[in-house]
């Protein structure tokens, strides 16, 4: 096949494709140039960087593009009804990262008990604030609640139980057989209103936030808000406000409803910890991402 890479791909993966027979080609297309691209290729590999819109499969009709592969788990940058609709298959690599961006979550988690982002940067200016973070909190022996149980859920789940957390969760699913003394499924109700630390884990729900002004007022006073799931879950102007007056005490965030994030008061604020959209992004996760999508691909030509 000839496989177009647009968003760059792990190079021992890129070997194995090319040792396999497979012309690869890395380049980066903007979206007015994208469409008219993807016609010479029978396969793209993106991850969230490019995006894939009706527009451009329109563009590529009729030519040999037969496959579109997310190097990732979220396919919302690309229009997969419409593909799949014009005999183009989209396929995603859902389990390669999860550890990655549960251990994010973590690091935010530690990043908000202990002011870890606010004040290196305060250190950076040549400050030694020991009195004004001095007042950290400790995760063992707190309540964590888990909103989507799915692969990142239950992996942030598993890690926090072992660092002596309780674990709540809220899911449309149950998986049978997980739930133990330390982890249990609740409703959304409950697990708002016992958790000290919310972790988001589910895909975008059409764009609507599952945390706003309405689910904050049911959280913990001095809760801590974790997000690497989507931007659009949480309403990010009543997540500053319940910052600025104290009912949440802090926020740790890798992803915001627009990327990259040009909300200041947001990113400033003392008490938010913030990466941009790097949950998915260790060595490992893409070494794994490479291996699944050699896979993808090596079933796609069976
Ligand atoms: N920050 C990053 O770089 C990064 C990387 C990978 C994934 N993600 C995000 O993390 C999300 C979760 O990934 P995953 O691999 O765990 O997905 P998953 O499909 O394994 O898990 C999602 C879970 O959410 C549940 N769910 C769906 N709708 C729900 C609702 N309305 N209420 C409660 N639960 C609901 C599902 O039942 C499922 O168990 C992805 O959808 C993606 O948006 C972010």
């Amino acid at each position: 096949m000839r496989i177009l890479v647009t968003d760059g791909m792990d190079k021992s993966a890129i070997q194995t494709l090319i040792a396999d027979g497979h012309e690869i080609v890395e380049q980066f297309y903007e979206p007015d140039q994208l469409g008219a691209a993807l016609r010479d290729f029978n396969c793209v590999i993106v991850r969230s960087a490019t995006k894939i819109r009706a527009n451009h499969i329109d563009e590529c009709k009729g030519s040999k593009l037969q496959l579109i592969i997310r190097a990732g788990v979220g396919v919302d940058n690309i229009d997969v009804k419409y593909a799949e609709a014009n005999g183009i298959k989209v396929m995603n690599t859902p389990r390669a990262s999860s550890d990655s961006v549960a251990e994010l979550a973590l690091a935010h988690m530690f990043s908000c008990c202990r002011f870890i982002s606010a004040a290196g940067a305060t250190m950076r200016e040549g400050k030694w604030e020991k009195k004004a973070y001095g007042k950290g909190i400790e995760i063992a022996g707190k309540t964590l609640g888990i909103i989507g149980y799915g692969r990142i859920g239950q992996s942030l789940g598993r890690k926090a139980q072992a660092l002596g957390m309780k674990v709540l969760a809220f899911d449309i699913f149950h998986i049978p057989g997980v739930e133990c003394e330390t982890m249990k499924y609740v409703d959304m109700d409950e697990l708002l209103a016992n958790s000290d630390f919310v972790s988001l884990h589910t895909p975008s729900i059409d764009g609507k936030p599952l945390i706003n002004a309405d689910t904050i007022a049911k959280m913990k006073d001095g809760a801590i808000l974790i997000n690497t799931s989507r931007g659009t879950n949480v309403d990010e102007a009543a997540l500053l406000e319940a910052l600025n007056s104290g009912k949440l005490r802090a926020a740790g965030l890798d992803v915001f409803s627009e990327e990259p994030c040009k909300n200041a008061d947001l990113l400033n604020h003392p008490m938010v910890s913030a990466t941009p959209h790097i949950g998915a992004q260790t060595a490992e996760a893409q070494k794994r991402i490479g291996a699944e999508i050699v896979d993808v691909i090596r079933n796609f030509c069976k």
